[in-house]
C-alpha cells in the first residue's frame, strides 16, 4: 500500500516543499522509501529517492531545491522486493524521458519485466512501479501518443493499482486507475492527483473522484477524464470537500478501527489476487508439505490465526499442524525440533519480541522458518527463508482486524493449494464480506444497549469457529476492558458454566456444520438463566434455542469463520464506544510489543 501524489503548475517554480508536504500527508499509510521527481522546462527530469523516513530523506537529498512545472512524490510500502534505493519510486523509462510512480500491486510484474528486458528496455529495479513506466514506454516507442500508450498499457498491467506518469517536453501529467484509490484536485493555477485525499486538501477542496478504467489528464488550468476503453471524454462534476482533515484521514470513519474493519473486503480480494500470481506460494506449500512436524507460531490475534490455519490444514490438506503461542514454543517444542521440521511464524508487525525469541530458537535448532507478515522489511521477513505478505497496508488501530482476516485468507489459500483443491471459492469472499458487514451492522447495534453494562462475557466456538471465538473474546476484552473469555463451546460445561446467572451473556459462534453441538451448549446456558447470543447462518434450530441470532449470509463452511469474525469486531467496536473508550488506542496496550 504505497501513496502517490502528482502536481502540475502554471510555471516552473520550486516544487520540493509542496511535494514533501504532500508526502507527509501520505505517510500515515506506513512506508519504507520515499522519492520525488520534477519535470523541468529544459527537458530534464530531476529524480531523487531513497529508503527512509520522509523528513530524513528530504533533508539528505535536498528535495527543497527541486524545481519544475510538474512533480511527483511517492511513498513506497514494499510488498515484494526489499526496500532499496533502486526499488524506491518514481522510476524513469529506458532513455529517461518518462517518469512515473504507482500505488498498489501489479501481479504480473515478473512476466512483464522479462518481456521488457527481451524487448531491449533498461530495467533498473524489481519494483512493479517501474513496470508501469515501461508498459507505457513500450507503446510510446512504437509511435503512440501518450493517451493511446496508456490505454494499451492499462490492459497489460494486471492487478490493483493507480499510476501517475509524465513525459518531458509536455506540460501535462497523466494518471490512471485500476483498483486502487485515485482522486484529482483542482486549484487556481494548479491541478493535482493523489491516492489519498489528505495530501490534496491543503491545496484545494475542489476534487474529482476517478473511477476504475479512467485516465485523468492534468494541466495547470484544469483536468480532463477519459475512458481507457475507447479514449472518449467523460463529463463529471467536481465536488467540494467539507469534512475536517482528521475525518478525511480516517476515510470518513470516526475511528481507524471502523475504517479497517470496512477495508476487509478490499484487502482480502487484493491478497487473493496477489497469491494467485505469487511464485512463492508453491515453494511455501512444498516446504510445509515435506516437513516432518509443522508448527504455526504467533501471539495474540496472530496466534488465533494459527489455530484457524491448523484447522484449515487438517480439513483441506489432511496435514497436521501444531498451533502454538510463541513463548511456549521454546520450552514445549524447542528441545525437540530439528532440520526436518518447519515453523510458519505469523505476525502483523514482524517485530513482536515473543515471536522473534521463538524464531531464534527455531533457527538455532536448524528448523525451517517461513513467515506470514504484514510489515515488509520487518525482522520476521528478513529472518524467514520465505514469506508471504499479508498485503493489508498499514493497520493503525491497536486492535488487529484486517490483518487477522488476511492471515485467515493466507492460511485458507495455503491449505487449499496443499490439498490440491481449487482456490476459486476465495474469489467470492470480498462480496460475502461486504454483504456480511451490511447485514450485521444493524443487528449488532440492537444488542449494544443490553450488553454495554456487562463486565463478564464468554465467547464460544467449535472446530473452525473455535479460533473465531478466541479472537472475538480478545477483541472484546481489548477495547471494552471487560472480562471476556474465549473457549471451546464443549469446555464451558466443565467449569465456567458455574458463573452463569440471570442475563449472563454468552456468545456462541455456530458454524453451519456444528449447529446441533452448539444448540446443546446454548441450552445448558439458557436453562440457567444465561443469555445466549448466536452468530451463524439463518437456522431454525438457532432461532428456536438462542435468545438472539446475528445472521450471516450463507457461504461455503470454510468461508463461514471469516464472515463470523466481522460481527464480533463490530460488537467490540460499538461496545467500546458505548462504555466511553477509544477503540483505536486502548489503555495499557501498544501496537507492537518489542519487549519480553
Ligand atoms: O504484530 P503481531 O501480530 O506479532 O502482534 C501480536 C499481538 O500483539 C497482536 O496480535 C495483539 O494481540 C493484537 N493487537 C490484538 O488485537
Amino acid at each position: 500500500m504505497c501513496g502517490i501524489f502528482g502536481i502540475v503548475v502554471e510555471q516552473e517554480q520550486p516544487l520540493g516543499e509542496i511535494l514533501v508536504e504532500a508526502g507527509r500527508r501520505l505517510s500515515y499509510r506506513g512506508y519504507d522509501s520515499v522519492g520525488c521527481a520534477t519535470l523541468r522546462d529544459d527537458g530534464t527530469i530531476d529524480l531523487r529517492k531513497d529508503v527512509g523516513k520522509i523528513d530524513a530523506v528530504a533533508e539528505r537529498l535536498r528535495f527543497s531545491e527541486m524545481v519544475g512545472r510538474r512533480g511527483i512524490v511517492q511513498l513506497r510500502w514494499a510488498t515484494f522486493g526489499s526496500p532499496s534505493p533502486a526499488n524506491a519510486q518514481p522510476h524513469i523509462d529506458s532513455d529517461g524521458d518518462l517518469v512515473g510512480a504507482h500505488n498498489g500491486n501489479v501481479v504480473n510484474n515478473v512476466e512483464l519485466r522479462q518481456q521488457f528486458i527481451a524487448e531491449g528496455m533498461t530495467v533498473r529495479s524489481t519494483n512493479d512501479g517501474e513496470s508501469c513506466v515501461h508498459a507505457v514506454e513500450r507503446y510510446v516507442d512504437r509511435g503512440d501518443d501518450m493517451i493511446t500508450a496508456i490505454r494499451r498499457a492499462y490492459n497489460d498491467l494486471e492487478g490493483d493499482y493507480a499510476f501517475v506518469i509524465g513525459r518531458v517536453g509536455e506540460d501535462t501529467l497523466y494518471a490512471f486507475k485500476k483498483g486502487s484509490g485515485l482522486v484529482a484536485g483542482i486549484a487556481a493555477g494548479a491541478t493535482c492527483v493523489s491516492s489519498d485525499l489528505p495530501s490534496i486538501l491543503p491545496l484545494t477542496r475542489r476534487i474529482l473522484r476517478v473511477r476504475d478504467g479512467e485516465i485523468v489528464i492534468l494541466r495547470a488550468d484544469g483536468v480532463e477524464l477519459r475512458r481507457v476503453e475507447d479514449g472518449s471524454l467523460i463529463e463529471r462534476e467536481s465536488e467540494e470537500i467539507t469534512e475536517s482533515m482528521e475525518m478525511v484521514e480516517k476515510g470518513g470513519y470516526p475511528h481507524f478501527m471502523l475504517k479497517e474493519i470496512h477495508e476487509q473486503p478490499t484487502v482480502a480480494g487484493e491478497l487473493f489476487r496477489l497469491l494467485e500470481a505469487s511464485p512463492h506460494v508453491e515453494q511455501m506449500v512444498t516446504r510445509m508439505r515435506e516437513a516432518r512436524h509443522l508448527y504455526l507460531v504467533g501471539c495474540g490475534t496472530s496466534y488465533h490465526a494459527c489455530v484457524l490455519g491448523s484447522v484449515y490444514l487438517a480439513r483441506l490438506a489432511g496435514r497436521p499442524a501444531v498451533p502454538v503461542l510463541a513463548p511456549q514454543f521454546i520450552p514445549q517444542y524447542g528441545p525437540t525440533v530439528g532440520p526436518e521440521d518447519v515453523g510458519v511464524f505469523v505476525s502483523q508487525s514482524g517485530e513482536t519480541k515473543d515471536v522473534l525469541n521463538a524464531l531464534a530458537v527455531a533457527r538455532q535448532r536448524g528448523m525451517g522458518v517461513l513467515g506470514l507478515v504484514n510489515v515488509i522489511g520487518s525482522t520476521l521477513m528478513n529472518e524467514s527463508e520465505r514469506y508471504l505478505p499479508l498485503a493489508c497496508g498499514y493497520e493503525i488501530s491497536v486492535p488487529a482486524t484486517k490483518t487477522f482476516m488476511n492471515q485467515g485468507v493466507a492460511f485458507l489459500y495455503l491449505a487449499l493449494r496443499m490439498g490440491g483443491h481449487s482456490t476459486a471459492i476465495l474469489a467470492n469472499l470480498p462480496d460475502l464480506l461486504e454483504e456480511t458487514l451490511k447485514r450485521v451492522e444493524p443487528q449488532v447495534e440492537k444488542l449494544v444497549p443490553d450488553l454495554a453494562a456487562a463486565d463478564d462475557l464468554y465467547c464460544l466456538g467449535y472446530g473452525l469457529t473455535f479460533p473465531i471465538a478466541l479472537e472475538g473474546a480478545l477483541k472484546l476484552k481489548e477495547v471494552t476492558y471487560t472480562h471476556c473469555e474465549g473457549m471451546l463451546s464443549t469446555e464451558f460445561k466443565h467449569g465456567p458454566l458455574s458463573a452463569v446467572y440471570e442475563g449472563y451473556p454468552v456468545i456462541f459462534v455456530a458454524g453451519p456444520e456444528d449447529v446441533p453441538l452448539l444448540v446443546s451448549g446454548i441450552n445448558e446456558t439458557t436453562c440457567r438463566g444465561g443469555r445466549a447470543i448466536a452468530v451463524g447462518e439463518e437456522d431454525e434450530r438457532l432461532r428456536a434455542n438462542a435468545n438472539d441470532l446475528i445472521v450471516l449470509p450463507p457461504s461455503d463452511p470454510v468461508l463461514n469463520p471469516l464472515l463470523a469474525t466481522l460481527p464480533l469486531q463490530l460488537l467490540s467496536y460499538r461496545l467500546s464506544l458505548a462504555r466511553g473508550y477509544d477503540p483505536d488506542f486502548p489503555r495499557n496496550l501498544s501496537k507492537t510489543l518489542t519487549v519480553d
